[in-house]
Formats: C-alpha cells, structure tokens, sequence
C-alpha cells in the first residue's frame, strides 16, 4: 500500500489481542515500519510483538501508562535512546463504559477522560519535541462516530464527549504545527468487530445491524487501512481532518 521502510511508528494500546491497534501495528510492520507496541498490558505487547516479528515485521515493546506524564515521556525517550527518531504516532489506548448519565460518577467521568483525551494529549505532547526537530511528523487519534453524533450502544455521553474533545484539540493542533511538516488527523469509526461487539446478545445486535446500511461491523483491518492512508508521507497535504469509517451510519 504505501511505504514506511526506516520509520518508526508508535501506536497506543496495541496489545489488546483482538483489539484495532493490534492490527494497525501489524498493518504498518507489512508497509515496512519499525513498530513500538506499547500499552499498559504487558502480557499483550510481548503477544503483539511476536506476531509480528512471525510475519517477519520489526516490532519493538515498551510498557506505557498513557495517564501518567512520567511513563508517557519515559516511553517516548526510550523509543528515541533505541531508534533515534519518531515518525508516526497512532493514539489508539482508549477505554469505554457503558452507563447513563444520571447514574454516571464524576470518577467515572474522569476516568474516561483521563484515558481517552488526557493520555492522548500526553501522547501527543511527548513526540512533538523529535517530530519538530525532523520537520516532519504524522500524528492520527481514534476518536469514534460516537464523537459525531452520540453513541449509546456501547458507551456512554462520557465516552462520546472525550471523543468529540479528541476532533477538536486535532484541529486547534493543527493549526498550530502543520507549517512545520506534522500533520494531525483523525478516524472515526462506527461498530467494529472487536470483543465488544462479539460479548453483544443476538437481539441487540441486529437492531444495531438495522443501523448500518452496509449491513455489517466494520473489521479491524478496515479501520488500519485509513489509518495508514492518513499516516503517509502521500497524504501530506490533509490536516486537522478526519474519515469516518462506518459502513454509512453517519455521514457529515
Ligand atoms: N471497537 C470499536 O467498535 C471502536 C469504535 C470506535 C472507536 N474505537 C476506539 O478505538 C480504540 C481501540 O478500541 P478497541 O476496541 O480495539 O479497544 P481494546 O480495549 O481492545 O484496546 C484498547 C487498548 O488500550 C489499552 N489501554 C487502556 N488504558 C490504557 C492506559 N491508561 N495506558 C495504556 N494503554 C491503555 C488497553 O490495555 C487495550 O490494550 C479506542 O480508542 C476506542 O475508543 C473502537
């Protein structure tokens, strides 16, 4: 598809077995990239990193809590101390709950933001430094369809408020470093067939399926691909954008 040879791609929350980053770690191991697998799940980064280094793909481990500024930076100097440069980071770490605003906690709240747009500011942050001393960077977060236009089948306003805060702190961003050569974008996908949507009961499942004029959960596969796409050196002239990916559920 498009060529990484002698990149350096780091994506959170990889070593979820099933999970997206998974597969967006080993899409960008077959384009050629070096890829760091990192997460807080240290059993699943050794399982990531295997897999592809099965597929004959270069992939390199660092444990990361994306909540904490000291094991954030301390993941990013280790990647830099070993490979010396940065060229792409996929914001992928997220977690999800399902519950009701008027049962919702202001833990549960924070909890959400913490993860999901606190670690990716953290993230984000901590490569900046060797992407502006390159001149060059791509930058691409998960944020959700739910970030759009509400969610409500598997997380709650929690989750799809950090999402929609995901967007707009991706163009505010832009507008401050794409003159410099990093761009910052994003994806948004609807249902995907992860273990969520497996855990769901039949019933509920195909009045979610009625939803989706494709009929189906997008893959995981179908999520890297746009990725990939948004991290290239070809889509260099795409900023503060983002594609959504949902088998037609939601348009803008
Ligand atoms: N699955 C879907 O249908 C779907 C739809 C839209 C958006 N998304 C988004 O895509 C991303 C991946 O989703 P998934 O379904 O693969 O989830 P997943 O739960 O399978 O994977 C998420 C990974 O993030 C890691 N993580 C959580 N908190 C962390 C932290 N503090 N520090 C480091 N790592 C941490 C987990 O250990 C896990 O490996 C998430 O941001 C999610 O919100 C998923």
């Amino acid at each position: 598809m498009f060529e990484f040879d002698g990149q350096v791609v780091i994506v959170t929350g990889s070593g979820s077995p099933k999970g997206i980053g998974r597969t967006i770690a080993r899409t960008f191991a077959k384009q050629g990239a070096t890829v760091v697998i990192t997460d807080m799940n240290e059993a699943g980064i050794k399982d990531t990193v295997e897999v592809i280094e099965a597929e004959g793909g270069k992939a390199f481990g660092v444990p990361v809590n994306v909540t904490s500024p000291e094991s954030v930076q301390k993941m990013v100097d280790t990647v830099m101390e070993k490979f010396g440069r940065i060229d792409v980071l996929v914001n992928n770490a997220g977690i999800s709950q399902k519950v009701t605003v008027e049962d919702m906690t202001l833990e549960d709240m924070r909890r959400i933001f913490e993860v999901n747009m606190f670690g990716l500011f953290l993230c984000t942050q901590a490569v900046m430094k060797p992407m502006r001393a390159a001149k060059y960077g791509r930058i691409v977060n998960l944020s959700s369809v739910s970030g759009k236009r509400g969610g409500g089948v598997f997380g709650g306003a929690h989750y799809s408020a950090s999402k929609a805060a995901v967007l707009a702190f991706s163009k505010n961003l832009s507008r401050e470093i794409c003159a410099e050569g990093i761009t910052i974008n994003s994806v948004c996908p609807g249902l995907i067939n992860t273990e969520i949507w497996k855990s769901l009961p039949a019933e509920d499942a195909a009045k979610v399926i009625d939803g989706i004029p494709m009929g189906r959960p997008g893959e995981t596969q179908e999520v890297a691909n746009a990725i990939v796409f948004l991290a290239s050196k070809e889509a260099s002239y795409i900023t503060g954008e983002e594609i959504d990916i949902n088998g037609g559920s939601h348009m803008d």
